[in-house]
Parts: C-alpha cells; structure tokens; sequence
C-alpha cells in the first residue's frame, strides 16, 4: 500500500497540513500562523522541523516572514473563490466527439508530460503485492476459474456480497441479487442508458460533466440537456425541475447524476437535496442513473450516502467501479439495478456475456479479508493532501482572478480562468511544453467553459508537477 507520505520528511507533512489550513480557508489571508514554539509544542516536533516548515511554505509564496511578528499568509495564498453556478439555455444537443479528449487521454500515458489530465491515481497508491498475492490464492482455491466460461453471469456471489455489505454498513439497501458486475463503470452506464432510452431521446445531465459520459450519450445516438449545477452543491434540483415541467414536446427519458465528489467540478450534494431528486425523478416517472465513482474517496469524516441511499421503490440505478479506489487495470464495476436487473442482465449478456471471475474474485477476498477500509484511509488522505497543494500551486501561480473548486473529496479541481484565456487555444501549447490538463469544453456538449479547465490531483505533488503548473500560468499570462 502507498507509503509516500508517510516516508516524507517530518517537517513536509507539517507543511502539508499548513497548506491544508489555508486551502480550506481555517487559515485565511493576512492571519499570523502558530509561532515556532506553538507548532514544536502541538506537534511534538523540534524547533528546527517547525522551522523548516515554515520556510518551505514560504518559498513556495504561501507564507510572508515579518521581522519580529512571525509567519503570515500571503494575500495571494488565500483559497481562489469559487466558480460560479453554470448558466445554461434550454436546448438539449447531440453532442460531438472531441479529438482533444483523445490526445489528452493518450498524453495521459506519457511518463515525459506532467499527468494533470486523465483522473488517475499514481499507480504507487494502489496495493499491487495485495492484489497479486490475492490472485495467486483465488486461484489456487478454484483452479477452474480460467478454464470454465461464466456463461450468463449477473457476477460472482462472493463479489456481490462484498458490495451489497458496504452498502448496507452505509445504510444504502441495495440486494444482492438486484448488483450485476460490468467491465468498469462506464460498461454500467451504458447499460444503464441502453435498457432505458432509444436514439434520438433527450437526457438530463449535469453541466459540467464528465467527457466519458458524453460520449456514451453520443455513442447511443442520444440528445443531452445540461441542467445547472453548483460547484461546491452539484446538481441544482430547483433547475432540473424547471426542465421536467418545461419539456412537453421532448421530454426527458433519464437523469444522469454524480451525487458524491463529481467530476470535474468535485461537488456534493446535500442530502435533502438528494432526496429531492429522488423524489422529483420518481413524481415525473423519470429513471434516475447515479454515478457514484467517487463515493469512497472523501476527504475527512464520513462517506457520503449515495442518491440510491433516499430511493423507497428501487428506482435509482446506481453505478460504480473499483477503478478510483482499489484497481484501476481490473475493470471491475457494477451496477445496482433495482426493479430493472433483469433487463439489465440480459443487455449484459448481449454485450460482453460476463465479466472476468479470477478478478472479481480476487477483489471480493481482499474486501473480505478487511484490507480494504485501511487501504481507503492511506487513499483518502493522499488524495486530501495533493487537491491541497496542487490548489496552492494553481493559487500561486496562475492569473489573478483565477477560481477553484474546494473539493470534499476525490482528486479532481475544476478551475476557472479570467476570460480571454481559451483553454483549448492554450492546449497544443501546453503539450508541448509537457504539461496536460482537461480543457474546459470537454465537459459540455454545447462547447462552453472554454475559460475552464480540470486538473487532475491524483498524482504525488513532485517539484516537477509544481513546475509544470508554474509554466501553465505563464502561457496563461502570456495569453491575456
Ligand atoms: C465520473 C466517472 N464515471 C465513470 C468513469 C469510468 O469508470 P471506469 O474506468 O470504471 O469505467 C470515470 C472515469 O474517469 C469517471 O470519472
């Protein structure tokens, strides 16, 4: 399991949770930080770590010394504001194929570009002896696993317990019998929208949303409607609404949402408000699909419940993988498919027959076994820590007036730049010089957010990521 924090020097983890404070706005801007004295007391650390700390954050422009006073957040540290709630007109698109998703995906797998693209994780974060071990004795214990086919195999027993317990334990009842296991979860949500609509048909998204999901939505020959959505509150409800009763002559066939630390944007929404659309998509007889991809990933405190979570009737199809969390090679995912499940294993068997048993095996026994909890706590706090100092960098590097998403959880910041800075102008640029990143359009059918971009914060921040993002800012300058 990852141990890079933990090997990283005393005095950088201290600086870290300095960062985190200004980040989240516990420390704001012109405050006075804990004196040395304060710091080697609370933190039971040496004078001369407390200082070292406070001479990195000031290095990296966070922190002012003022003579006799102490250590100072900067003006320009404080945490950017956040982008704005998205406008939106109310015409649903088809939506078009960006060859720029494809070149930033592909320059995602380039170990000479900076890896702010694609939503990845350092491989290093994953627990890779683990899941070879949990391989090799999986199959041991069932030689036949490669040598037997999985003919029409909603997915393994094993598996399904695994998933329906950890739902439980979070109050989400979800059956056993009702999850049917997918090649990752973007196979979940094409199934999802397969079973429930026909080409030409309207769907109701997020805006900004995820370019996967458009262009499964353009794949199935579908039209998509971008409903509102707040960056630190997700989807508003008030606007979906608005859209439900405005639409007699095309009306929506399904609402597609990430509940839980949304990509880009990294918003949640409230409970009250997930029951409201629950409730809302049951009242217009609308299916409810929920990405809940991030779920796990939250920064601090508890997991936040899924949309599935406030559902009486078993209405909501809710989808998910291992991918963010646990494996992203296996390609495990799911989908709990409520009322729907059988139609949903038959569109499974027609698409792909099964999913791999070896490794939906393998993972069940590492979630059995209790691994997975203290592998999720390590996850968690890395992802915490690098939103953190990849904000900082944005902050201190990018153009006055930039914005930024605050995340509670996930390794994704969405970013709003001045406008005059067109992020897929800026691109081809950016390659070159070996920086990726997700330009802003890539998450609207329609083209906008060109002054956006997403940064991915999965990676350990290295002087090399901190560079390339000094050296983002600067075409961006160069570009106002
Ligand atoms: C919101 C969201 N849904 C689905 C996926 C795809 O998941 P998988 O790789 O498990 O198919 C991603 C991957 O980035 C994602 O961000």
């Amino acid at each position: 399991m990852n141990d890079t924090l933990e090997a990283a020097p005393i005095y950088s983890r201290l600086a870290e949770d300095l960062v985190t404070l200004i980040n989240t706005g516990q420390l704001r801007p012109g405050e006075r930080l804990p004196s040395v004295r304060t710091l080697s007391q609370q933190r039971k650390v040496s004078a001369t770590t407390a200082v070292a700390a406070l001479r990195a954050l000031e290095m990296r422009g966070l922190v002012e010394a003022r003579p006799q006073s102490g250590y100072f957040v900067r003006a320009s540290a404080s945490a950017a504001p956040m982008p704005a709630m998205t406008r939106l007109s109310t015409q649903a698109r088809r939506v078009g194929i960006d060859t720029v998703m494809v070149r930033m995906i592909e320059a995602s797998g380039d170990p000479g570009i900076a890896p702010l693209g694609a939503a990845t994780a350092d491989p290093a974060c994953f627990p890779a002896k683990r899941l070879q071990r949990s391989i090799s004795s999986t199959l041991r214990r069932r030689p036949r696993l490669l040598v037997e086919y999985a003919l029409f195999a909603a997915g393994t027993d094993a598996l399904r317990h695994q998933i329906a317990r950890r739902y439980a334990e979070l109050g989400c009842a979800v059956r056993e019998d009702e999850i049917i296991v997918t090649n990752g979860c973007m196979e979940a949500l094409n199934l999802a929208l397969q079973t429930l609509t026909k080409p030409g048909d309207t769907i109701a998204i997020e805006s900004p949303c995820y370019y996967g999901l458009l262009q499964v939505i353009q794949s199935l020959g579908l039209k998509a409607l971008e409903i509102a959505t707040h960056p630190g509150d997700g989807l508003s409800v008030d606007a979906l609404e608005e859209a439900l009763q405005r639409r007699d002559k095309d009306p929506i066939k399904a609402c597609l949402v990430s509940a839980n630390f949304s990509n880009p944007m990294g918003a949640t929404m409230p409970d009250a408000q997930k029951r409201r659309l629950v409730e809302l998509c049951e009242r217009h007889d609308i299916p409810l699909i929920e990405d809940d991809i991030y779920g796990d990933l939250q920064h601090s405190g508890s997991r936040p419940r899924p949309a599935r979570a406030f559902d009486k009737h078993h209405s909501v199809l809710l989808c998910s993988s291992f991918s963010k969390t646990l494996a992203p090679g296996a390609r495990i995912g799911w989908i709990c498919a409520g009322r729907r499940a059988e139609e949903i294993r038959m569109r499974k068997f027609a698409t792909s027959i099964a999913t791999p048993a070896l490794l939906q095996d393998t993972l069940a026994d590492i979630l059995a076994a209790g691994g997975y909890e203290r592998h999720l706590l390590k996850l968690r706090r890395a992802f915490a820590t690098q939103v953190a100092q990849v904000s900082a960098a944005v902050c201190a590097h990018f153009p006055a007036g930039t914005r930024i998403t605050r995340p509670r959880g996930g390794l994704l910041i969405w970013v709003e730049l001045p406008r005059g800075i067109d992020t897929l102008a800026l691109y081809d640029q950016a390659l070159a010089e070996g920086v990726n990143f997700a330009p802003g359009p890539l998450f609207s059918p329609s083209g906008r957010y060109r002054n956006f971009l997403r940064l991915n914060c999965g990676r350990t921040m290295t002087p090399a990521i901190d560079h390339a993002l000094m050296k983002l800012g600067k075409l961006m300058q160069r570009a106002l």
